[in-house]
């Protein structure tokens, strides 16, 4: 029987992990410096949890969430990360410890999507939510550190678009201006967005299907139907892009797939790299609102959340460098307990070290010593442990010299170092 990953989810492994492993560290260094702190949350919440945020008439809920039941409790994998952290937020009372809250978060995230190059079932974000400060200030300062973040990793030809929702009385509005609109064009409607007319108009906003962008011809813009405060809100968002220098793209046709949003809206896209057809490389906005929908106070939030296989999609291929290896060959079994003794005193002092203790030939060891590409291999023979001695010889210069053993920790240092080695 022969066992294989599910469709749509992947291995991840060694050779590949090293640039996943830079990328989050680049992002924990970068919203680290924004004063946002990790929060760890279950992967599985409560069904209703998802249904009351995303909202039931979203793709998401609709037809995509992993959900089971166990101990008569109804489960699900989640689908997104802000619903989780938002249900701690509130478990946890946190606002009654500090008024604004930075949150930051990575892992993965299940949805039921057609698997297809950067669409995945099971893929892996990461996010910030913002909770507690309803200025746009707040929400150009996120835009502005997307867009930070992806020029320090590199990753060009960027689009930032940005919208805004409104309030909550801005969306029953505009969405009665939109069905006046679509309703005598019904017919020519996709079949999707003839049922999305019914349940969720917005939706039909972002329809690739030509038929539904063409029945879009002339519709009202949502920022025309912006009022007071929600107006005041998308003008000073707008000020404040400007002011910052960050590139921006106002998008009245930009609507996202969960229901929680309210006014500030944005998406980050690229077409650098492989990324292809699946261009969002992240996206989020303002969720007012719902810290109450989830029994919480009534506070004001913003975040965003970034899809990893998307941005390494994105990225040059350039395999992240990995620190050298200093390999480590015994021959004989005293040899093999003091090569023990030595890796733990090269790996105090920062040094990568691969001790074979196989039992293996020298030639076979000496193999697996190039295929890690190790600079440098020390073999030590019974003999050399009771001469007080080592042998290192340099795999990339291809000379040897015997050592004593109190001066070897202090020359494969130097060697490693001195190559750019320790830094990795
Ligand atoms: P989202 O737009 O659904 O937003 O997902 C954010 C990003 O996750 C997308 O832009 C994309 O890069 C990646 N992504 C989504 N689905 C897949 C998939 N099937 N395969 C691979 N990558 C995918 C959210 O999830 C919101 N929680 C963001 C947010 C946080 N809004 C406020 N706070």
């Amino acid at each position: 029987m022969n066992f294989r990953a599910i469709k749509g989810m992947n291995d991840i492994l060694p050779g590949e992990i090293e640039r996943w492993q830079a990328f989050e560290r680049a992002f924990r260094d970068t919203v680290e410096l924004f004063g946002y702190r990790e929060a760890r949350t279950p992967i599985v919440e409560p069904t209703s949890l998802f249904v009351r945020s995303i909202g039931e008439a979203t793709d998401i809920v609709e037809k995509e969430m992993y959900s089971f039941e166990r101990h008569d409790d109804a489960l699900t994998l989640r689908p997104e990360g802000t619903a989780g952290v938002i249900r701690a937020f509130v478990e946890h009372h946190i606002d009654q410890k500090e008024p604004v809250t930075r949150w930051y978060y990575l892992g993965p995230m299940f949805r039921g999507e057609r698997p297809a190059r950067g669409r995945y079932r099971q893929f892996y974000q990461v996010g910030c939510e913002l909770i507690g400060d309803a200025g746009p200030a707040s929400d150009a300062e996120m835009i502005d550190m997307v867009v930070r973040f992806f020029e320090r990793i590199g990753i060009g030809q960027l689009e930032v678009v940005v919208n805004s929702l409104g309030g909550p009385s801005t969306r029953p509005r505009y969405r009665q201006a939109l069905v006046e609109h679509l309703t005598p064009r019904a017919e020519k409607l996709s079949e999707d967005s003839q049922r999305r007319l019914k349940t969720n108009p917005l939706r039909i906003l972002d329809s690739k299907d030509p038929r539904d962008i063409e029945a879009m011809q002339g519709a009202p813009s949502v920022i025309d139907v912006l009022e007071g405060d929600d107006l005041e809100h998308w003008h000073g968002l707008l000020r404040h892009l400007e002011h910052l220098g960050t590139p921006f793209r106002p998008d009245p046709l930009l609507v996202r797939g969960l229901d929680y949003y309210r006014r500030t809206l944005f998406e980050i896209r690229t077409s650098a790299g492989q990324v292809g057809a699946q261009n969002a490389i992240g996206g989020g906005g303002r969720y007012d609102g719902l810290v109450a929908e989830l029994g919480g106070p009534d506070l004001p939030s913003i975040g965003f959340a970034l899809g990893i296989e998307r941005i390494l999609l994105a990225m040059s291929e350039a395999p992240a460098a990995r620190k050298p290896v200093c390999f480590v060959a015994p021959i004989g079994q005293r040899a093999s307990m003091e090569a023990l003794v030595l890796a733990r005193e090269l790996r105090e002092r920062g040094i990568v070290v691969d001790v074979d203790t196989r039992g293996a030939s020298l030639r076979a060891m000496l193999r697996r010593a190039n295929g890690l590409s190790a600079p440098v291999c020390l073999v030590l023979g019974d003999a050399e442990v009771e001469s007080g001695q080592v042998q290192l010889k340099d795999l990339e210069g291809h000379g040897q010299s015997t050592l004593p053993r109190a001066e070897i920790v202090a020359q494969v240092v130097a060697r490693l170092q001195g190559a750019g080695g320790t830094a990795g």
